[in-house]
């Protein structure tokens, strides 16, 4: 195949740094990296792209609850996460932090480019406001209308934003998936993304916000910083230098070949994502894929479920090449997949141990036995050495066509039907027995090479899948030869006669799998006792944990003693009231406050209340409120005004 030239650009997304890494986590980037192996042997030049997906309000609340600055936090997980794909011989090319001095700035010449060109404009957000966690949420991400983070009160509220016109892209969308089938795969997806999302009409997409500032500040309005479209999505573009002064990574690698994105996140990358392309007048992906997820049962995967899904313990016990080929073996890859311990045990026992291990030790035992371990040469051929050679030449045939495809577990599976056509072979052969008889060396020999052969040519291909496993094996046949170990190898005959075979142990222990079920529902149920001790311990931090402030720090909030004067329900918000409240400063504040459900209009007026006066003033249903009520909250959310025990006048500053 000519490959001269050829490149191949594959990328991961990019992770939350949540530090919750499980084999669900894993998939994606395991997938992608068996790929861009396989991609290499064939010649490609491959950039394999991976990182981190670092800002927005939620890793600044987890930080903020660790008590530990962002930057500090988010560095201990991106350094455990790197340190996960080392274990998993991940072979990424890149790792991009969306935190990279590089990335922050071309992201910042990206948002400038579509605002200057009229592709970005500013409004207004509306959406549902937690005042407690100051988090928007929409309306579908409510739960029974409240928080999904902390299930209390929302109120539906304005925010001013930038607004990236994803409406005028809509129609170049739809034709780009209709026009080019190869563009999302799985099918399935193409249907879901036209009927469920662009038929219907696209809506512009809020790109900036105000009410948090951890991320990229927008250059010519720094109150706003990027939400996570611009900011993210750009990684893959931004990570090979587009946007910097050295772009020829970009100009050799874009554009991407591969965008492998779990399910969820199909729409972001076969929508938003093309739409900021044509805004950016850039080259489309070819391919965006969205695979399954990986289960528990019903469920999405998490460590207090009962089953080990820590990759680092898995990997500790089994290896990472039983972990690899589970993931890469088992589930149908677009769809989703349950993991269990049963399953992942037996494609231990019956596929690496029982097939190919023995394969591999029981020839590797018969050359030292018939052959003082040194590898014969073919004298003869037999119509049945005939069909085991045929299945070894095919098989690279086999095996590009369903990475090409990207099926992979069928490569696996075509890997697999030579190594039981072999096992096979060894049996319907006979050694044992052609070995009593002299006359019948040159039988014997031309066996024994053949199945040596076959096992070289086996362990070429299994080199993207399992990265420990074919180098053990090479040993085990004596290859040192790097030439050898290559795809412009894996045809029959190339490995000469006399390379010398060194048993050794065993490639994979046979489990005992009532005795391993046991073991690791013991490690399951420990992991889920340390997982609820952590929370626990997390829940009673952060009652000490929040941070400490200095009195300069306090003393930037202005706290004063304000008196009711008017207060009325706010029009179709059960919750909140609307106060006009005298600070002593000559005309009276507006102040809108979730406090409905305590408090009457008629009870309000008169009262002192405390105000945070240099609150920086919000609109609430429509209403500008320029300040806040302090108010004591018990554990299960109810609250109490605060007041001076005695009468003071209105203004009075609290210190
Ligand atoms: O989505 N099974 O990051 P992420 C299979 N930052 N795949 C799973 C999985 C499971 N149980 N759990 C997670 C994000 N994944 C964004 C992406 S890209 C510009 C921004 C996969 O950390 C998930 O589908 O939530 C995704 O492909 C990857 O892990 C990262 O997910």
């Amino acid at each position: 195949m000519e490959t001269k030239n050829k490149k191949f650009y594959i990328t991961t997304p990019i992770y939350y740094p949540s530090g919750k890494w499980h084999i669900g986590t894993c998939y994606t980037t395991i997938i992608c990296d068996a790929i861009a192996r396989y991609k290499r042997m064939q010649g490609y030049d491959v950039f394999y792209l991976t990182g981190t997906d670092e800002h927005g309000q939620k890793i600044l609340k987890v930080s903020q609850e660790a008590g530990v600055p962002v930057k500090e936090y988010i560095d201990g997980v991106v350094n455990e996460l790197k340190r996960l794909w080392k274990i998993l011989d991940i072979s990424y090319d890149k790792f991009i932090r969306t935190t990279d001095k590089e990335h922050e700035e071309a992201v910042a010449k990206i948002f400038e480019k579509l605002y200057k060109q009229g592709d970005i404009y500013k409004s207004s957000y509306e959406g549902w406001y937690c005042t407690p966690c100051e988090s928007f949420w929409t309306k579908s991400q409510l739960v029974d209308g409240k928080c999904p983070d902390c299930g209390r009160e929302v109120q539906l509220t304005q925010e001013e934003s930038y607004f990236f016109k994803m409406s005028k892209y809509q129609d170049r969308i739809i034709k780009l998936i209709q026009d080019n089938p190869d563009f999302l795969q799985p099918q399935t997806r193409q249907n879901e993304m036209i009927n469920n999302f662009l038929k219907p009409g696209l809506q512009d997409l809020c790109v900036s916000r105000t009410s948090f500032d951890w991320g990229i500040k927008v250059p010519f309005d720094p109150k706003h910083v990027v939400y996570v479209w611009i900011d993210a999505l750009t990684n893959y573009i931004t990570a090979l230098g587009y946007g910097s002064d050295n772009d020829e990574l970009f100009k050799k690698f874009w554009p991407a070949d591969i965008h492998m994105v779990g399910k969820e996140i199909v729409r972001f990358h076969s929508i938003i994502w093309p739409a900021i392309l044509m805004a950016l007048g850039l080259e489309m992906p070819k391919k965006v894929y969205g695979h399954g997820w990986l289960l528990f049962g019903e469920d999405k995967m998490s460590k207090s479920k009962g089953n080990i899904v820590d990759p680092f313990i898995l990997t500790d016990r089994y290896g990472v090449d039983a972990l690899r080929y589970y993931l890469l073996r088992e589930v149908s890859f677009g769809q989703d997949g349950s993991y269990t311990n049963e399953t992942f045990l037996k494609r231990i026992n019956s596929d690496l141990c029982n097939d190919l291990g023995n394969l591999v030790s029981r020839v590797t035992a018969m050359v030292t036995q018939y052959f003082n371990g040194v590898i014969p040469s073919s004298q003869e051929k037999e119509a049945i050495d005939e069909e085991l050679i045929e299945l070894n030449n095919t098989l690279r045939d086999k095996v590009d066509q369903c990475m090409d495809s990207l099926h992979i577990p069928e490569a696996l599976e075509n890997i697999w039907r030579v190594i039981q056509r072999a096992n096979k072979y060894i049996d319907e052969t006979t050694p044992w027995i052609l070995a009593k008889d002299e006359s019948k060396r040159a039988r014997l020999a031309s066996v024994m090479y053949n199945l040596c052969e076959s096992i070289r040519i086996i362990s070429i291909f299994l080199q993207p899948y399992l990265t420990k496993t074919p180098e053990k094996i090479f040993a085990k046949l004596g290859i040192q030869d790097e030439s050898l170990k290559t795809l412009d190898s894996a045809k029959f005959g190339k490995m000469e006669a006399g390379l010398k075979v060194e048993k050794g142990d065993a490639l994979f222990q046979r489990l005992d799998m009532n005795k391993e079920i046991e073991a690791m529902n013991k490690i399951a149920e420990e992991e889920k006792a340390k997982a609820l001790k952590e929370n626990k311990k997390a829940t009673e931090d952060n009652v000490v944990k929040i941070p400490e402030i200095g009195i300069d720090e306090f003393e930037k909030i202005q706290l004063k003693v304000g008196k009711v004067i008017e207060c009325q329900k706010v029009e179709k918000a059960d919750k909140l009231l609307c106060s006009k409240v005298d600070l002593g400063e000559g005309k009276l504040r507006t102040i809108v406050s979730g406090i409905a459900k305590y408090y009457s209009p008629e009870e309000m007026v008169g009262k002192q209340v405390v105000v945070v006066a240099n609150l920086k003033p919000v609109k609430l249903r429509g209403i500008l409120s320029e300040g806040m009520l302090l108010c004591a909250s018990d554990k299960d959310g109810n609250l109490s005004l605060v007041s001076p025990i005695t009468t003071m006048p209105a203004g009075s500053e609290i210190r």
